[in-house]
């Protein structure tokens, strides 16, 4: 048998960086982010603002257009997107054929990129056009997670109401009645946190797809499938997940603690990027402390608080602080959405940012095409299959 005869050498005048740490790889001009300093800006303005004045529609017209719009294009901007909140017919007759054990990320995925089946032009990827089916999936996506959940618990579907927000909306066709407006509010300044991040892993991913001049469906059909992973926008829900596995406040530092010591990592704390409190992380937890004494989930607030305090106290030194998912799960939780509803809620608003950068992806494009450091051998014989 034959054996390699010679080894890989790097390749010279090649950077190599694992996982593209540290590498830039587009420009953009939605979100800034300092890690260090715990920042982070949509267009300039900082997400706490943003979280406390904007909307979720002002804010995606904002990421959009980079500017903030004046009361008339908000208005036209809010009319045409309620416009289309409702999905083609066959998108809601495949929901109603959906296995209702189906995991509700796989179903949004799939259904995201069924849409592009009923686009008369899926292709088309001027910006104008590429603006118009961004907005389409916007709209229709509430709709799609709403109907599937309704579906899956044996309820009749509830049609979106286009006099309510995007926020509102979706509320409404997943309950069948209208959110409180401390509800709304509050799901509201979910959406806008989650809208955007640089280029964070399901963005990278659209943008990569994009940059082949596919089309906008495949694009963000691959960005639901990348951010469902357990280190990217799946961790909300193991957050919860973990919440219900210790028993109560005093049982967190033993639970903690002995995690740590497994090398197991805490769902909910680190970022590539924040090396400082996420602050997306600083208004959510706020929220979820009034949203948890209105509800009557103060136990799930406190179990969280003790869990930041250990981690604090155990890892702050390495950088490791609460990300967004850490307080978003006691929230959702509290706004009464299903733990495997937490990812797809992420997904909804992330659709803002992911459709932003393709957008720009469009505007000025280049294929994105980096290499790999060859490591195997070279030289090896080909065996016939009868001599092996
Ligand atoms: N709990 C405990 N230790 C941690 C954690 C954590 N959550 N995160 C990182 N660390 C430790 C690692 O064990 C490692 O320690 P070592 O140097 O002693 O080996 C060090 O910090 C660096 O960790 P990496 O995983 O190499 O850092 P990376 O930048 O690749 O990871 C990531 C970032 C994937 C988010 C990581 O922090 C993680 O897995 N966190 C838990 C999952 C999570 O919350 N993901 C959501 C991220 S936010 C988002 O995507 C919306």
């Amino acid at each position: 048998m034959s054996s390699a005869v010679a080894t890989a050498q790097p390749s010279a005048g090649r950077t190599f960086s694992k996982g593209l740490e540290g590498v830039t790889a587009a420009e953009t001009r939605m979100s800034f982010i300092d890690g260090e300093k715990g920042v982070l800006e949509y267009v300039g303005i900082e997400i706490d603002a943003l979280a406390r004045h904007s909307t979720f529609e002002e804010t995606t017209y904002l990421l959009w257009n980079t500017r903030l719009p004046k009361k008339a294009e908000l208005d036209a901007f809010c009319a045409d997107l309620r416009s289309r909140y409702e999905p083609p017919e066959f998108v809601t007759n495949m929901i109603r054929a959906f296995p209702k054990d189906a995991q509700p990320m796989h179903m949004l995925r799939t259904a995201i990129s069924a849409l592009g089946m009923s686009d008369p032009d899926p292709n088309k990827n001027d910006v104008a056009s590429a603006r118009q089916k961004s907005l389409n999936v916007l709209a229709q996506a509430p709709a799609i997670v709403a109907y599937f959940d309704r579906h899956r618990r044996g309820l009749p579907l509830v049609k979106p109401n286009k006099n309510l927000s995007f926020a509102a909306n979706f509320l409404y066709m997943l309950n069948g009645k209208e959110p409180t407006p401390t509800m709304e509010r509050a799901f509201d300044a979910c959406m806008i946190l989650h809208a955007d991040h640089g280029l964070n892993n399901s963005t990278f991913s659209a943008r990569v797809i994009i940059s082949t001049m596919s089309d906008v469906y495949s694009a963000l059909t691959g960005a639901v499938g990348s951010l469902r992973g357990p280190l990217h926008g799946g961790a909300n829900e193991d957050v919860m997940k973990m919440l219900g596995e210790i028993p109560s406040v005093g049982d967190v530092e033993k639970f903690i603690v002995g995690r740590l010591e497994r090398k197991d990592k805490i769902a909910g704390f680190g970022h590539r990027v924040y090396k400082a409190y996420d602050p997306r992380a600083t208004y959510l937890k706020t929220l979820a402390k009034q949203l948890a004494t209105d509800t009557g989930n103060t136990a799930l607030y406190e179990k969280s608080q003790a869990i930041e305090q250990v981690m604090l106290r155990e890892k702050a030194a390495k950088g490791i602080y609460p990300n967004v998912d850490f307080y978003s799960a006691t929230t959702y939780h509290c706004i009464g959405l299903q733990l495997d509803l937490f990812t797809p809620m992420f997904a909804l608003s992330r659709i803002a940012g992911w459709a932003g950068h393709v957008i720009e992806q469009l505007a000025d494009n280049r294929l994105f095409r980096p290499t790999a450091e060859y490591v195997g051998p070279h030289g090896v014989q080909y065996v016939p299959l009868a001599q092996r």
